[in-house]
């Protein structure tokens, strides 16, 4: 058994008319439910992230598709681990099963096809020797504003990763993508992205980030230069990641945790090999955790959701 990709996310908010504000400037789509609000991509059918109005910030919960009819084998599976099965942690988002993982994360599997993104049209490019543009200025149409496809992965903090990766490994059937000894572990959901979901130490759990696939390297700049100009200021990009390869650049949200336009991203099939991660292998040093890179800004890996109680 295993869940075939990343359906959305939950995010409890203080004020939700801020998220609102904040994933409208990040470039997407957001409409009421019932007293959440629900944001998604434009031109896919599929909610990406709900907003759920509570005291304080703190990731609500993760939800994952499942093939059609495969819930009840999920369920006795669980059972047979003995995971609890709950009711939904909030009115509206009901569906599906519900339990929670070892950090006390709700989880979410629904029988549910992952819906196409709005397809990207391929750049021509001039690169040396191999000139496909030719008596077209690119300048006139390179200023696109960011409008992402769809919500690639997430990454959630995690008081012991490796806990958290047997447990989706154990229950959901996700696999290790990569992983980064003590500090991270990168997991994926068969064949497609390098990864959809994964952990990073903290004490605590909490949102580290969610990542959202743009069309291309314009789109992304001008999406980090247009979250720039509305006041989201504190970033880290552009550079290339390591586990993934995906071209990349964060914003920090108005709460603390960061999203990420990414592009380019390793596409695995099963035969890939998981892989542990070094600085020395990679030449590389904490300051700058990626093959190129500005200099990481040290709130990159602070945690600032509550503790749980
Ligand atoms: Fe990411």
């Amino acid at each position: 058994m295993r869940v075939s990709g990343l359906l959305h996310y939950g995010l409890q908010l203080p004020d939700l008319a801020r998220g609102k504000d904040f994933y409208t400037d990040f470039g997407l789509s957001s409409a009421e439910r019932g007293n959440q609000l629900v944001v998604r991509c434009d031109g896919r059918d599929q909610d990406q992230t709900v907003l759920v109005e509570g005291p304080d910030k703190r990731l609500h919960h993760v939800a994952f598709a499942a093939p059609v009819g495969s819930l009840p084998e999920l369920q006795r599976h669980l059972e047979s681990l003995g995971t609890a099965l709950q009711d939904a942690p909030a009115e509206g988002l009901q569906g599906g099963l519900w339990f929670r993982d070892p950090d006390g994360n709700a989880v979410n599997v629904r029988e549910q096809e992952l819906a196409p993104p709005r397809l990207v049209i391929r750049p021509k490019q001039n690169l040396a020797g191999d000139y496909q543009r030719v008596d077209e200025a690119l300048w006139l149409t390179a200023n696109t504003p960011p409008r992402p496809r769809r919500l690639g992965h997430m990454l959630l903090f995690s008081s012991d990763i490796n806990r958290s990766q047997e447990f989706y490994e154990r229950t959901l059937g996700l696999r290790l993508s990569d992983k980064i000894p003590g500090a991270a572990v990168f997991m994926n959901a068969g064949p497609g992205d390098h990864h959809v979901f994964g952990f990073v130490r903290s004490s605590h759990p909490g949102l580290h980030h969610s990542s959202w696939e743009v069309g291309n390297l314009d789109e992304l700049m001008v999406g980090a230069q247009t979250m720039a100009d509305r006041g989201h200021r504190i970033g880290w990009g552009l550079g290339r990641h390591f586990p993934g390869s995906n071209l990349f650049h964060y914003m920090r949200d108005p709460w603390g945790s960061w999203i990420e336009y990414f592009i380019d991203m390793d596409q695995i099939t099963e035969n890939w090999q998981a892989r542990e991660w070094g600085w020395d292998d990679a030449k590389a040093t904490p300051e700058r955790p990626a093959v190129w890179c500005p200099v990481v800004p040290e709130a990159f890996m602070h945690n600032l959701e509550p503790k749980p109680e």
